[in-house]
């Protein structure tokens, strides 16, 4: 049996979603700038997909940047506003528990001049927002923090946070990568000045992505060329991986919603409970009620998290460590040590990510072959569990 439970990561391409795209592969593979009828064709749909995505995500259509993806999309807002706004001040905060890509943007700005803080967050993973409040000062430019955590699936309160930050004169990014379709994005009601998405963490193409820009707000392209985008981000139109991002947005948000979501968290939950009545000695790592129903993030005591990975990729299970970004990089998880997780504990979690084609006959399988691999490896850990 072949078990993918690693939807955080990146999830199957939605088969609507790609016969979708495909006339824009094979007849309107026109160039969005040509003014020709094939270049229009394919311009006309770019722009119709903009259209949908802003009905869904509650802004205007002007305010949207396809990207590439997340990570270019949070490269362009964390260094293009804190660049072009250094009038403003060169502090910049963001959460601990950031992706790489928010975490290095920032690190590349202190280069520029620009200061860093990372603000924590407790053991369940959530920021308080007093301290968030004491840490923003009069020259702090920029705020980023993530609606939904990638690792363990914890959700900050983004209304909240948008209100503290204005309140204090500063700008909001929030990367939301994680949150369709588990949170309703809504970008007026959440009031944030930038935001970021990804289509393959929903079922859409990988190398599309998108910025929700504030434009009464100054920033500075990160990709300068012909001019798309309004001049945000220059490079050829990626017109398939646009239209597949909004068909597969408007199905995340959809009819099979409801369904998705009730059928994902039954699944999740059932895996929680036999991995609790099971197997002994485990620790749920961040908020297990403030977390999305996709996510579970376990550590198994006295086994390294890799080793259990790899055991359960030999019986066909896909799962993630979610600590580093491959199994060639062995370093400890920043989220993890950002809620305390210390010691031989912090290389013993595995993320279990679950998506809309999981069934509940896969979860028994998982947590049959958990069970025997983490048994096994117990019996070779230098770690004594019991
Ligand atoms: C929270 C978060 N932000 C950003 C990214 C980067 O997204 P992309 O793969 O589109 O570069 C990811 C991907 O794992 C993510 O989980």
């Amino acid at each position: 049996m072949e078990v993918y439970l690693d939807n955080s990561a990146t999830t199957k391409l939605d088969n609507s979603v790609l016969l979708k795209m495909i006339n824009f592969f094979e007849s309107d593979y026109g160039n969005a700038s040509s003014i020709h009828f094939k270049g229009e064709a394919s311009y006309n749909a770019q722009e119709k997909a903009r259209k949908e995505i802003s009905e869904i995500l509650n802004c205007e259509p002007k305010n949207i940047v396809f990207t590439s993806s997340a990570t270019e999309a949070n490269n362009m807002i964390i260094k293009g506003v804190a660049r072009a706004n250094k009038t403003k001040g060169n502090h910049i905060l963001i959460s601990s528990i950031e992706h790489p890509c928010v975490l290095n943007s920032a690190e590349q700005l202190k280069k520029d001049g620009f200061e860093v803080e990372h603000i924590p967050v407790g053991a369940d993973g959530i920021i308080d927002l007093e301290i968030l409040e004491k840490m923003i000062r009069s020259d702090t430019v920029l705020v980023s923090v993530m609606a939904v955590n990638n690792e363990i699936g914890v959700i900050q309160d983004v209304k909240s946070i948008a209100k503290i930050v204005h309140d204090k004169g500063s700008f909001y990014h929030v990367d939301a990568v994680q949150s369709i379709p588990y949170l309703d994005i809504d970008i007026k009601d959440w009031n944030v000045d930038f935001l970021s998405l990804s289509a393959h963490k929903f079922y859409g193409p990988k190398g599309v992505g998108l910025a929700y820009i504030n434009k009464n707000i100054k920033i500075e392209p990160l990709i300068v060329g012909g001019g798309q985008e309004f001049g945000f981000r220059s490079s050829t139109y990626n017109t398939p991986g646009i239209v597949g991002m909004a068909e597969a947005m408007k199905i995340a948000y959809g009819l099979e919603r409801e369904d998705n979501l009730k059928r994902i968290k039954e699944m999740r939950d059932h895996l929680l409970y036999r991995i609790q009545n099971e197997i002994p000695e485990i620790f749920i790592n961040g908020s297990l009620s403030r977390r999305t129903p996709n996510n579970l993030n376990v550590g198994f005591k006295g086994v390294e998290g890799e080793a259990i990975l790899m055991d359960l990729s030999s019986k066909g299970i896909c799962v993630s460590t979610g600590s580093a970004c491959g199994s060639a990089n062995l370093k400890a998880s920043h989220v993890l040590s950002g809620i305390g997780v210390s010691g031989y504990f912090i290389h013993s979690n595995i993320r279990f990510s679950f998506g809309k084609y999981n069934t509940m006959k896969e979860v028994d399988y998982v947590a049959d072959c958990l069970k025997d691999t983490i048994e096994r490896l117990r019996k070779f850990s230098s770690v004594k569990s019991v």
